[in-house]
């Protein structure tokens, strides 16, 4: 099969753990027999480097052109620290998500049982977690009208969704909950904010038809506090995107590294594939950074965007194998013990596959 993969390496540890990533779908295509097209494209602040856009045309239509995408990370810390820069590495993300309509966001977040005892968790508490957050991704405050008001010492930031942006996401939470434990969780704020009356509102309409489905609505806060209380009382989340945005890293902590948990946004042109953390730019270049959450990410990729089912799970299997080997990062070594670095790892998972 011809899998043609637009790949986005962004910015900070961006290009070292796409490297591993691409390491293991190589290896992993020449074994199923598989030809993968790989082309390269800008984005965030390599990009605003390149050419001052974040986001360029060139790599929207590299975006367009393939099947998914596999993508790094994105920011640095030169723009953080200067908040008049006007443009930013992240508008490029944004405007990726938007101008490809990737409006659902899946993160799951699930336990590794050789790395029970990495979570700064209770072992009795997370055991077992195995649980996926459904976050919107192209709508609400991240995307609403902005700006500054009484010669800037107002700023505001509108939250804004409509029925149809919280259906289409909700419809996909419906479905993963029926293809896994029939128990969806929607995340809001119902108790102040009108946006979330029109979430629970229009989730409640959408409840007939799942009948086998138990939905329960549950505050954010409430939430925040339950997932590291209690992560396996939960299966299927919904969410808005602010809320989803903080929930899922928090959520990361779980499985006991940032490093470790993948995520794939889907929608309307394409899907695209990438861990959940940031371009960790303090440790750029010097491969010490985990490259699984990336490798796990292609593993999705084979799965989601070309459903190559055997391929993804043996990918994945490989991960494991490295956990319980001890094949690790320095975030997932134990005090004394040895760790690799990031292009170890990769290699080693690539030999192992
Ligand atoms: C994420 C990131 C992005 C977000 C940033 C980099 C814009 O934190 O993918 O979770 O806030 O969505
Ligand atoms: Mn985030």
């Amino acid at each position: 099969m011809d899998l043609k993969i637009a790949l986005l390496p962004g910015d900070g540890i961006g290009p070292e753990i796409i490297e591993q990533a691409v390491l293991v779908s190589n290896k992993i295509a020449q074994r199923f027999n598989h030809n993968i097209i790989w082309k390269n494209g800008l984005v965030g602040a390599a990009a605003i480097e390149d050419c001052g856009n974040p986001y360029p045309d060139k790599t929207h239509k590299i975006c367009l052109e393939s099947d998914a995408i596999l993508f790094g990370a994105i920011g640095d810390p030169k723009y953080d620290n200067d908040p008049l820069a006007k443009v930013r590495p992240e508008q490029g993300l944004l405007k990726m998500r938007k101008d490809l309509g990737l409006f659902a966001n899946i993160r799951p977040t699930f336990t590794f049982p050789s790395l029970i005892n990495n979570s700064p968790l209770k072992k009795e508490r997370i055991e077992g977690t195995d649980l996926v957050f459904l976050r919107e991704l192209t709508g609400g405050i991240y995307f609403g009208e902005k700006g500054r008001k009484d010669g800037g010492e107002t700023a505001y930031d509108i939250c804004s969704y409509t029925k149809q942006e919280i259906k289409r996401l909700a419809k996909k939470g419906f479905e993963m909950a029926m293809k896994r434990s029939k128990k969806l969780c929607c995340v809001d704020k119902a108790n102040v904010l009108e946006t979330s009356r029109l979430w629970r509102e229009t989730v409640q309409e959408m409840e007939k038809d799942f009948p086998q489905i138990e939905v329960s609505y549950e505050f954010v806060d409430a939430v925040a506090m339950r997932l590291v209380q209690w992560p396996n009382s939960y299966d299927v989340l919904i969410t808005e995107n602010l809320f989803g945005d903080i929930l899922t890293d928090e959520a990361s902590v779980i499985s006991g590294s940032m490093g470790l948990m993948p995520s794939a946004s889907v929608g309307e042109k394409t899907s695209l594939f990438e861990p959940i953390h940031g371009s960790y730019p303090e440790v750029a270049g010097k491969y010490i950074a985990n490259p699984l959450a990336t490798i796990l990410s292609a593993a999705m990729m084979f799965e989601d965007a070309f459903g190559l089912r055997e391929e993804g799970c043996a990918i994945r299997d490989a991960v494991n194998e490295s956990l319980k080997s001890k094949i690790v990062t320095k975030d997932l070594a134990s005090n004394g013990e040895p760790f690799y670095k990031t292009n170890e790892v990769g290699e080693w998972i690539a030999i192992n596959l």
